[in-house]
């Protein structure tokens, strides 16, 4: 369970592998930025500031770029110094063994198979508004959401088509919502009142009786603490929550060999984009809570109804095409990622071999893409998971304080690799990264962990009953007697 992939081999893939060089780093920025912005800026602001941060959601969010930061420093060291397909999962598999290896890869996959079919919804809702489409298909309520299928079905033929085609069409949309995203903050500044923002951090004060202990953050729980809203802890909650806003800039680490050059290109991948999302969101954040005051704050479509409230109401119909454009990049980056995640863990063995195959022409891993996308489109049809999105976060920062551990690792155990990019003050910042992490998750609530521990023990029976048996390293083993 503990046997470890051996670094040179990951590398060697890097000549030997079947899937296609055909991204630059414009690219990789365009994947990272399409994939983070999304439902995290267009809605949770607005609900974290009206229900747990007020103003101060502008911190929360600085707070997030913080964390998720560290941790894309973490990811860009090892995204550079070896190259992979499976990000995250591969690192666990080089530096802490087979087992740990497993359960990132399916946490990533959890990861982003719940943020397509989360964000295909939610998509499906907006799409219904702008065009006035019949509910019972499109919306929330709806028996069979077609819209959801529909969307997935489509980005699923792009992903499948080729990582050239994915690119161009995350890139043309990605121009779209940060076109959107500077409008809000160009025009919401005029209408930003001083009043609104004052004071900054509202006082804290007790949360409403009848909240359930479930949807109270796990530390606070375990400690006993009185439920509160507001003040630094309701600031930080609100962290942990908009840190969702965040996820999806590991993505990036998984193009590796798809990418000319990889070495550079990943890191200013990965950097890159975060950095320009965070200074949108602070951006759009500060300009929202400036404009109307915090409590009362739509929560269905919080900027849009905040250019209503100023007389702005123009504004909104851009705001919903930003939104649409921006939540289709986001599951599209998705399905790429799902591919080449499980597209690395069937080529190890740990899932189904066919799964880690390529298309001779297309070049894409076709059969995991298609299969990952099925899944997804039933549980989009038929399950309403909106309330699932902190499963996204809990899964993405979990993986993160695996990756942030795998950097003084693997400067330990393998000191000669060539490292383009080296996280500073090693180990003490990967160090900080994983602890930070590790607060965030425990400012989720106690609901999230449960399911989340549920998803771990499930994918580890199918690694002691499937995994460990079909591993390619373990036949490998046998072999070698
Ligand atoms: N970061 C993505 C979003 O905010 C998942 O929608």
């Amino acid at each position: 369970m503990f046997r470890t992939l051996n670094v040179d081999e990951v590398l060697k893939r890097q000549e030997t592998g079947e899937l296609k060089r055909r991204l630059r780093g414009r690219d990789l920025v365009g994947f990272g930025v399409g994939i983070i912005i999304g439902t995290g800026i267009f809605t949770l602001a607005g609900v974290e500031a009206k229900n747990h941060a007020g103003p101060a959601v502008t911190l929360s969010f600085a707070i997030g770029a913080v964390v998720a930061g560290l941790a894309a420093l973490c990811y860009a060291e090892l995204a550079s110094s070896v190259p992979t397909a499976g990000s995250a999962y591969t690192y666990a598999f080089a530096t802490l063994g087979e087992v740990f290896a497993w359960i990132i890869g399916w946490d990533l996959l959890l990861e982003f198979a719940l943020g397509a079919a989360v964000v295909s919804r939610g998509w499906s809702g907006y799409l219904a508004n702008l065009f006035g489409l019949p509910q019972e298909l499109f919306g929330e309520d709806a028996t069979v959401n077609i819209g959801a299928v529909l969307i997935i079905a489509a980005l699923t033929a792009v992903a499948v088509l080729g990582i050239r085609q994915s690119a161009v069409f995350t890139n043309t949309l990605v121009v779209v919502k940060v076109a959107v995203c500077l409008l809000i903050i160009a025009v919401g500044a005029f209408s930003v009142k001083a009043a609104n923002l004052t004071p900054f951090v509202p006082p804290s004060r007790p949360a409403e009786e009848g909240t359930s202990v479930l949807h109270q953050p796990v530390v606070e729980a375990a400690l006993g603490f009185e439920q509160s809203v507001y003040g630094i802890a309701g600031m930080l909650t609100a962290a942990a929550v908009v840190f969702f806003a965040y996820t999806g800039f590991e993505a990036i680490a998984n193009l590796g060999e798809e990418t000319h050059n990889p070495r550079k290109d990943l890191r200013v991948g990965i950097l890159g984009a975060l950095g320009l999302c965070a200074l949108l969101y602070i951006g759009v954040s500060l300009v929202l809570t400036g404009m109307v005051p915090f409590a009362s704050i739509d929560e269905g479509a919080p900027l849009a109804a905040a250019f209503s409230a100023v007389g702005q109401s123009w504004v909104g119909a851009i705001i919903a095409i930003g939104a649409v454009t921006g939540l289709t990049s986001v599951m599209m980056v998705e399905l790429v990622t799902i591919g080449r995640i499980g597209y690395a863990m069937g080529r190890d063995g740990l899932l189904p071999k066919p799964l880690g195959t390529v298309h001779p022409r297309w070049g894409t891993p076709h059969r995991v893409t298609i299969g990952g996308a099925a899944l997804i489109a039933v549980l989009a049809a038929f399950v309403p998971i909106s309330e699932l999105a902190d499963m996204v976060s809990i899964g993405a920062l979990s993986a993160m304080i695996i990756v942030a551990i795998a950097v003084p690792v693997l400067r330990r155990t393998r000191p000669d690799l060539h490292r383009p990019f080296k996280v500073p003050f090693s180990p003490v910042l990967p160090a900080l990264a994983a602890l930070a992490c590790l607060y965030l998750m425990l400012n989720l609530d106690v609901l999230t962990w449960l399911r989340f521990c549920a998803w771990l023990a499930l994918g580890l029976l199918i690694y002691l009953c499937y995994g460990r048996r079909h591993s390619r390293l373990a036949a490998e083993e046998r072999e070698r007697g």
